[in-house]
């Protein structure tokens, strides 16, 4: 294995710090950059904490003299951007830090980059990878996919700004040469992610005995990733990916709001039955977000075919480990 040197942003959130968990295990170095807003948490880094391999730098991306000083410092070979405001209801409410954060500070961090690599002596290795989202696209009516050929059509703010981000990044390949890369990824699930997504939601609320929430009539349907997969995608991309290219990658598991909440419920009704009746009578539907997708799926042959990407085993299997990490935590997460 050729040892990385890695800057990723965002490690103390769901995906990032499962990527960087992995990047060590698997023998590379990385520095995590992260402002720690109340979606990150450095508890999630803890598997990693006392690794020589691993640092962690309690900053913002939107500071770039700080990251111009990391890449250099740590000579860097790879920046995976992670960073973001991530929560759709929160960019309805309140739209503005989506476009400081997810915009601005991918501006930031292309600004220290590409300095960065006009400078070095061994160009070959770099790599910017740009995390995105397969919420860029929009919305899907019954049929088809989508792929690196979709065109741009975001509906909320949240997709709005990651679609912002994402053009930045590929005018940075194509008007200087920044050798970038971009995956949009679909609905991730997994251990750590942050309770007000809908899977953690799901759970901690039936654990909690409180009402799970359920928007609209329950049918909006979600294209889901273990997060394991994403972040195996984001390292096939890294290694074996084009530099200018997009990768869509998704695991052809499409189900409702309300299959998954039911399937849900049913693991814990198994893994801890309830005193008395069943979790699934806690669905409580709720009104429906504002400009609310119906439906997200991602086509990811390009991925399969150009990265050897490969989907996870059993989506029951893990969707029972996530749901018994939660549980296990039930006392340190609120619902
Ligand atoms: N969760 C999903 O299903 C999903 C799917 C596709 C793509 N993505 C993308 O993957 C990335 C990670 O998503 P996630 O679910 O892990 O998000 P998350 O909200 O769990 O984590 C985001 C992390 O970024 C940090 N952060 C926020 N603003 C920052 C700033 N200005 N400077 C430095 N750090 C900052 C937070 O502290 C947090 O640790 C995001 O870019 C998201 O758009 C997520």
């Amino acid at each position: 294995m050729n040892k990385k040197v890695i800057l990723v942003t965002g490690g103390a959130g769901f995906i990032g710090s499962c990527f960087t968990i992995s990047m060590i295990k698997q023998g590379h170095e990385v520095i995590v950059l992260d402002s720690l807003t109340y979606a990150g948490d450095i508890k999630n880094l803890a598997d990693v904490s006392n690794h020589k391999n691993y640092s962690f730098v309690k900053g913002d991306i939107n500071d770039t003299a700080l990251v111009a000083e990391l890449l250099s410092i740590h000579n860097v070979d790879w920046v995976v951007n992670f960073a973001a405001e991530s929560h759709v209801d929160n960019s309805i409410a309140s739209p503005n830090i989506f476009i400081k954060t997810n915009i601005n500070g991918t501006l930031s961090l292309l600004n220290a980059s590409l300095p960065y690599y006009q400078e070095l002596k061994e160009k070959k290795s770099f790599r910017f990878l740009h995390v995105s989202t397969d919420e860029v696209f929009g919305s899907l009516g019954e049929d088809g996919f989508f792929n690196e050929e979709s065109s741009y059509s975001p509906n909320s703010p949240y997709a709005a700004s990651k679609a912002g981000a994402d053009h930045l990044v590929r005018a940075w390949y194509e008007t200087y040469g920044l050798p970038t890369i971009i995956t949009n990824c679909s609905n991730n699930y997994g251990p750590r992610q942050h309770p007000e997504k809908l899977i953690p939601k799901i759970i901690t609320s039936a654990i909690h005995g409180n009402p799970i929430p359920i928007y609209g009539d329950g049918k909006n349907i979600r294209d889901w990733i273990f997060v394991d997969a994403h972040c195996r995608g984001i390292y096939l991309a890294l290694t074996k990916g084009r530099i200018g290219e997009c990768y869509c990658l998704g695991e052809d598991m499409e189900m409702t709001n309300i299959e998954i909440a039911k399937k849900i419920c049913n693991i814990l009704g198994e893994l801890r039955p309830r005193s008395k009746g069943s979790y699934s009578e806690l669905i409580t539907f709720v009104e429906d977000r504002l400009g609310h997708d119906r439906r997200y799926a991602i086509d990811s042959s390009k991925a399969k075919k150009e990265l050897g990407f490969i989907s996870s085993e059993s989506f029951d299997d893990n969707l029972r480990f996530t749901v018994k990490w939660y549980l296990d935590r039930a006392t340190e997460i609120n619902g």
